[in-house]
């Protein structure tokens, strides 16, 4: 059925985008219309139904956020920065309560006090002026540090688009076989979490027949925690384009699609900026460069939906479909965008390309540890003395992050959360023995993810971190399976239950929760909210025994 719907919205593609029209739908009033919503039905040959059960899943375009004002970061730094409720009461009194709505995450997680506010993000200090910011006077720019150990290659002085864009040049002068050659060379895998190598995904995309492909850029960083991808776009936005051009050179695909999540309005101007600069220079179009390569950009807002970074949820979403994971095979790179053969990749990943192209696969290859090549951003949050974006060689030992780039805790740590709400709960005793590359995280239980690191500071009760990370799964699961749809909130339910009242979780049953879960998922949303519960279990069940029934001891399932 989904295949229908994907072939009905291709008829109309991306110009008269399905999704992008129910975002503009709802600008007036928040929400679409049910007028509106049949109309589109009729548009797009679907039923009302499908265009309601899309319209129903985003924060943004829910009936029942239509009259929200402002929204607070409810992400997982802000939360064990403790700044949420004072932000609230704060914003309590300019705004009435029904008008104060949550949002996750804004990616302010260096500074907290987080805030999004008609199209604008603020952090900080920013709500001591919110008097000017409701009158439109007051900036909205935040600062953290960004830095790098080692080789700098995404956080490298920009010069000039000329410049930059001539490794474009060369590109084009060259075949897409010898291009995908120099990326198998360096060894470049996935930087949104999976570890996948890039050149495999292209190869792929690149032997599917298909009269029309798609390169997709997955900018919807939703990880509490993570703002990596959101600095390459604000700061260095010609990486990312740059990436995806060659990218769309090597498979075939002449148009590229950013989808940028709703929480980042800066990113997606930032992006939409640069666009416009490559339009006015003539560096996009038709026979770029006087070659026969033709390349077109098409930015996607999204409208607020954590799972929809999944990449077969996504391109639901820009389908205009309500964003459920699809089952696989068929990968995107056979049956993605439209049906048609997609290749999606993250931010930082496709940021890699120019570099690679420009200075050869083996120079991208000589940087790292083993199977882990190049550099990774790491995101660190507002625990830190210097918080900010640090890019690290693969392989660089955790300790150095830590304590010489963000210049140590600014309080006492007890645990860290590296790699988002799916990644490890990393306890401090372990910093010593692991480094900032996927197998060192792989071979001590943990999951390097995305690199950010969220503290959880000494006062701050584990358990009430692990409801934290049900209440989050539980409210962005697309629903599909139910291991993922039910547990979640049983989850939830057994862990505040424990909190609030005498009762006490049976271990068993627990365990079964999340063996059920990691076992029965999908994908790695229930399939990876397991691993961070596992590990507060194992290294805090001092801390977690007094909220379960008396057993030797808390782990018991494989
Ligand atoms: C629940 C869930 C959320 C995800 N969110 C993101 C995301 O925000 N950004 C991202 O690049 N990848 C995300 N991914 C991974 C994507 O599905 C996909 O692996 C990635 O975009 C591939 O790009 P890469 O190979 O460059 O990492 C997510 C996966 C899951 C299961
Ligand atoms: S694990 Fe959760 S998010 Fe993933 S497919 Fe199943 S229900 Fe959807």
């Amino acid at each position: 059925m989904s295949k229908n719907l994907s072939n009905l919205s291709g008829r109309k593609g991306l110009k008269t985008n399905l999704f992008e029209a129910l975002g503009i739908a709802a600008e007036a009033t928040g929400t679409p219309s049910k007028d509106k919503m049949e109309e589109l039905a009729a548009q797009f040959l679907m039923g009302t139904a499908n265009i309601f059960g899309a319209t129903s899943f985003y924060d943004f375009l829910r009936a029942d956020n239509k009259d929200k004002k402002v929204f607070v970061c409810n992400g997982s730094a802000c939360m064990t920065a403790g700044t949420q409720d004072e932000l609230k009461e704060k914003l309590g009194q300019h705004f009435k309560e029904e008008e104060i709505g949550d949002m996750c995450c804004l990616g302010r997680c260096h500074e907290n006090k987080a805030f999004y506010y008609a199209g604008k993000n603020y952090s900080g200090d920013a709500i001591s002026e919110l008097d000017e910011i409701k009158s439109g006077a007051a900036a909205t720019i935040d600062n953290y540090a960004v830095g790098s150990f080692g080789t700098a290659v995404l956080t490298k002085a920009y010069s000039n688009l000329k410049d930059y864009y001539k490794t474009l040049s060369i590109a084009l002068s060259k075949s897409p076989e010898e291009l995908l050659t120099q990326l198998t060379v360096s060894g470049l895998r996935g930087r949104g979490g999976a570890g996948f190598p890039i050149a495999f995904k292209l190869e792929s995309c690149k032997n599917t027949t298909g009269n029309q492909k798609f390169i997709v850029c997955n900018a919807d960083e939703g990880d509490p925690g993570a703002y990596s991808d959101r600095y390459l776009m604000e700061q260095q936005p010609h990486a990312v384009l740059l990436g995806m051009m060659i990218a769309g050179y090597i498979v075939g695909a002449d148009t590229g699609v950013l989808y940028i999540r709703a929480e980042y309005p800066e990113s997606q101007a930032c992006m939409q900026q640069a666009i416009n600069e490559l339009l006015s220079e003539k560096i996009l179009g038709e026979n770029i460069f006087g070659t026969p390569f033709n390349f077109n950009f098409k930015l996607i807002k999204a409208m607020g939906a954590y799972i929809c970074g999944e990449e077969t949820a996504l391109l639901s979403s820009i389908e205009g479909q309500r964003p459920e994971v699809r089952v696989r095979p068929p990968y995107p790179t056979q049956q993605g965008l439209f049906n048609k053969p997609t290749v999606v990749n993250n931010v930082e990943t496709l940021a890699c390309i120019p570099d690679i192209i420009k200075n050869g696969g083996a120079h991208f290859a000589s940087i790292g540890k083993g199977k882990s090549t190049g550099t990774k951003l790491v995101s660190l949050d507002g625990f830190f003395n210097k918080p900010g974006i640090y890019e690290v060689d693969m392989g660089t030992p955790l300790d150095i992050v830590i304590n010489e780039l963000g210049g140590g805790f600014r309080e006492d740590i007890k645990a860290m959360h590296i790699g988002g709400p799916l990644g490890g709960l990393v306890p401090v005793e372990k910093i010593k023995d692991l480094s900032i590359d996927f197998e060192s995280f792989a071979a001590n239980g943990f999951l390097l993810g995305h690199a950010s690191i969220v503290c959880i500071p000494k006062g701050f009760p584990i358990i009430k971190y692990l409801e934290h990370l049900f209440a989050f799964t539980a409210h962005e699961s697309c629903g599909k399976c139910f291991p993922c749809r039910i547990g979640s909130t049983r989850g939830f339910e057994m862990l505040k239950k424990a909190q609030e009242t005498d009762y006490k979780i049976d271990s068993l049953l627990f365990n079964d929760l999340i063996e059920t879960l990691e076992l029965g998922s999908l994908c790695a949303l229930g399939g990876g909210l397991p691993l961070p519960i596992k590990n507060a279990l194992q290294y805090f069940d001092k801390e977690l025994k007094p909220y379960f029934m008396q057993r030797d001891t808390l782990i018991t399932a494989s």
